[in-house]
């Protein structure tokens, strides 16, 4: 049974606090660390006269006072479930917990708690104009490891949505409806997108159907381009507002909405009587920009908005299931937050700490590994070469001294990143791997910008809780990945047989041991 949550109210003095600009000022000088945070996002906006009627989060408590439920699993093995709450009041969620109860089987996030007291909690979405792909028509639920993060140095979990995935709330209590003033966050993976309908978190139809134009008012990530789109080639902020993603006043191009796809990304949409905003930055660090404030768009139908007051994640608002993205926090508001206390709960957000998690893992520049796979099927087998090919090999204490060579890597500074990291092979000096054509070979460094590139992984925790996983520099959305034993840089759901969602996370996740060869 769910703790009862907390429900912060407004302080006078944080009130002051925003208006004067000190809040900002104070929550970065105190930085680094969530667990020291005093006040949330949502401490934030109750200040700011525009309260938190919804507040979800799998990563963090959004309350400083918050102790309760942040989010619930539920585990293959014997279908079980447990609550995740944060480590204290206001800090960072207990992975630990969840690795704990979820060790040697698989879990689903099965709901995300609203910390608002208002019990707007996020569940497994119904069908609606659209059937999801689960017993019944529902959606399905996100895997319970397949966003591992770092939150103020603690390691913890994101809602992965793949396609086909989606969490809503059709019976909510205080969110706007019709033209009613709301604001709204999230922090989303800038790196996972796509151009399916429709990544959203906000307010949706109560019914799962479009209730035509105007009656929806959600946050969409991606670069879907059918109903509008901004500068570049995407992914872009925009707000979906029923039959139309907008990125500006006009129906479908605004030149002022850019692309953004910070590795961890704020963005806000706000939204009252004949005005609405886009706002996004990066929520590692810096303030939030203003990609459009004005007027309703210029189509008939959105001036008054109808909005019905359902809270959607990952789908649109008639359960449209093609999308693809990650979230880790957001928010709705009650009224039109402004743009100062939004200024303020980004500060909150940098000083909290969003980290990929590639500490401990165990690949340091300098230093020779071994790969593991972990795969049930594999856990004797190693990334190794044979000539340029990249497979998995069964290596052991009486393999030959050649293919302990084939099966050991130096690990090296990335050549095309200092933060990441490239692989070059132990008994050929010079050649690294790298991906072509998203598939693993083994090649002589010849310089090129792109070689650097695509010879270049970035290290996170392993996405199935053990060792590491490597994302693809250039291809952030895609990791190091066996498949029938050869190595692709693979997605998760995507369109090639190899991206096969079924044994992914363990397929992408690699144990980090000591070297065959020396
Ligand atoms: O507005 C874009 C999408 O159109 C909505 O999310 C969905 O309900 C409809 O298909």
């Amino acid at each position: 049974m769910a703790r009862q949550p907390r429900h912060v109210r407004p302080r006078p003095l944080l009130q002051a606090l925003i208006a004067t600009g000190a809040l900002v000022t104070g929550l970065l000088a105190a930085g680094g660390t969530s667990q020291a945070a005093t006040q949330g996002p949502c401490d934030i906006y109750a200040a700011g006269g525009t309260p938190c009627v919804a507040a979800h989060s799998t990563t963090r408590a959004l309350y400083g006072a918050y102790t309760g439920p942040l989010y619930q699993v539920r585990r293959a093995s014997d279908s079980a479930t447990r609550d995740i709450a944060p480590l204290a009041a206001g800090g960072v969620a207990n992975a630990a917990a969840q690795d704990s109860f979820c060790a040697g089987t698989t879990c689903l996030i099965t709901v995300i708690y609203d910390q608002s007291g208002r019990n707007n909690r996020l569940t497994q979405a119904p069908p609606g104009g659209f059937q999801g792909p689960a017993a019944g028509g529902y959606d399905n639920l996100a895997n319970a490891t397949a966003a591992p993060i770092s939150v103020g140095g603690h390691k913890a979990y994101g809602v992965y949505i793949a396609p086909g995935t989606g969490y809503r709330n059709n019976n909510t209590n205080g969110v706007a409806t019709g033209d009613q003033p709301e604001g709204m966050y999230a922090i989303f993976d800038g790196t996972h997108y796509n151009g399916g309908c429709c990544f959203d978190y906000g307010n949706a139809e109560r019914n799962s159907r479009d209730n035509g134009n105007g009656t929806m008012e959600a946050i969409y990530f991606g670069n879907i381009k059918v109903w509008g789109y901004g500068a570049g080639n995407g992914p872009w902020i925009m707000a979906d507002l029923e039959n139309g993603l907008f990125s500006g006043v006009n129906q479908h191009y605004n030149a002022n909405d850019p692309s953004i796809s910070h590795r961890f990304l704020t963005a806000i949409v706000k939204g009252g009587p004949n005005r609405w905003a886009i706002r996004g930055g990066n929520a590692q660090s810096g303030g939030v920009s203003t990609f459009y404030d004005g007027v309703r768009p210029n189509v008939a139908g959105y001036n008054p908005m109808k909005k019905e007051g359902a809270i959607i994640l990952g789908i649109g608002g008639d359960n449209s299931v093609g999308a693809r993205g990650t979230f880790y926090e957001g928010v709705m508001t009650s009224g039109y937050p402004s743009d100062a206390t939004e200024n303020a709960v980004q500060a909150n957000i940098t000083a909290a700490g969003y980290a990929t998690s590639s500490a401990g893992t165990g690949l340091t520049p300098g230093t020779a590994v071994s790969l593991r796979a972990t795969t049930a099927c594999c856990t004797d087998r190693y990334i190794h070469h044979t000539g340029s090919t990249v497979d998995t090999a069964v290596i052991g204490s009486g393999s030959s001294a050649t293919e302990k060579g084939n099966g050991s890597w130096t690990v090296r500074t990335g050549l095309g990143s200092s933060s990441c990291v490239s692989f070059e092979s132990k008994n050929v000096a010079g050649q690294y791997l790298r991906h072509q054509n998203y598939r693993l070979y083994l090649q002589a460094n010849d310089g090129s910008s792109l070689f650097a590139q695509d010879a270049t992984f970035c290290p996170e925790a392993g996405r199935n809780g053990q060792g590491a996983s490597l994302r693809s520099l250039n291809f952030p959305d895609r990791y190091v990945r066996h498949y029938d034993n050869i190595l692709y840089i693979a997605a998760n759901g995507g369109s090639n047989t190899f991206d096969n969602a079924n044994a992914y996370s363990d397929d992408v996740s690699w144990l980090v041991s000591a070297p065959w060869a020396s």
